[in-house]
């Protein structure tokens, strides 16, 4: 008996980085995993590979999530095929950067419309199913930036912001329902988002982290199964800093 056994998980831009490491994490624990994401024929290649693994998957990527009414719609076709949604993981996100004197309203709005409204639409998408069956579990991917500001990330610190403290708001309203809310807040982890950023910057913030490297997509996902378990069922509310030690509050 696997601790995700008929569980159904949605994991949200889960076709490559730290959401793929998350989706194959609950996957590989028995979870089915539906992933939401833009990208068709990523998302379908990791359904493909998991699905060689024996783990159970699927991918809906006619979806936008900064769309309330899209969001609903594939939502009920999730729970219409497969009965249930146990999890739901919000971790679509992008990155759009620019110095405030320089970031105009498109970029600003962008990174808002994914980062912030699309984690509320997904979570307003499943909250009712959610509240009928009187369970679930909502993870939402913030950031240490969104703890501590960045430079040139004001639209992306905010978002994230904003994520952990919906997750408060949330866990307030939801937990009589027995609808256990957290997020976790990663420091910097390998994968295309931080390809971009300057091998100077890099080794930079390399010095401001305690254990000395950069996170892998697992470190998030361990955090993410441990949130999801029933280990975690007193837990609510909270906004777990996975970084190595970068932020220490
Ligand atoms: N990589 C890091 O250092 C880091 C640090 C802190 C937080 N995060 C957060 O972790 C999450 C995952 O980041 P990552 O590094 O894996 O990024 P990534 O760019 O590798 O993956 C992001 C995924 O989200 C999908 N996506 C983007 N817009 C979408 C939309 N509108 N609808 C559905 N899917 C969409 C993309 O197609 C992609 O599959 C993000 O929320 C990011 O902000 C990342």
């Amino acid at each position: 008996m696997k601790i995700f056994d008929n569980k159904v998980a949605v994991v949200t831009g889960a076709a490559q980085g730290i959401g793929k490491a998350i989706a194959q994490r609950l996957a590989e624990q028995g979870a089915l995993v539906v992933i939401w994401d833009v990208q068709t024929e990523k998302a379908e290649e990791t359904v493909k590979a998991f699905k060689t693994q024996g783990w159970r998957a699927s991918a809906f990527t006619d979806i936008d999530i900064t769309d309330l009414v899209s969001t609903e719609q594939v939502a009920r076709q999730v729970i219409e095929a497969y009965g249930q949604v146990d999890i739901l993981v919000n971790n679509a996100g992008i990155i759009q950067d620019a110095t405030l004197k320089k970031m105009s309203a498109k970029t600003w709005q962008q990174v808002i419309d994914v980062n912030l409204t699309g984690v509320f639409n997904c979570t307003r998408a499943v909250v009712p199913h959610m509240i009928e069956r009187k369970s679930g579990n909502i993870i939402s991917i913030s950031s240490v930036v969104g703890l501590f500001g960045n430079f040139g990330q004001t639209n992306y610190v905010a978002a994230k912001a904003g994520v952990a403290a919906m997750t408060k708001t949330w866990a307030l309203e939801l937990g009589k329902y027995q609808i256990r809310v957290n997020a976790i807040a990663p420091g910097a982890i390998d994968t295309a988002m931080l390809a971009g950023i300057p091998e100077e910057a890099k080794a930079k913030f390399l010095e401001r982290i305690p254990l000395g490297r950069v996170g892998k997509p697992q470190d998030i996902a361990n955090a993410c199964s441990f949130l999801a378990s029933e280990e975690a069922s007193f837990i609510t509310g909270q906004t777990l800093v996975v970084d190595g030690g970068n932020y220490l509050g």
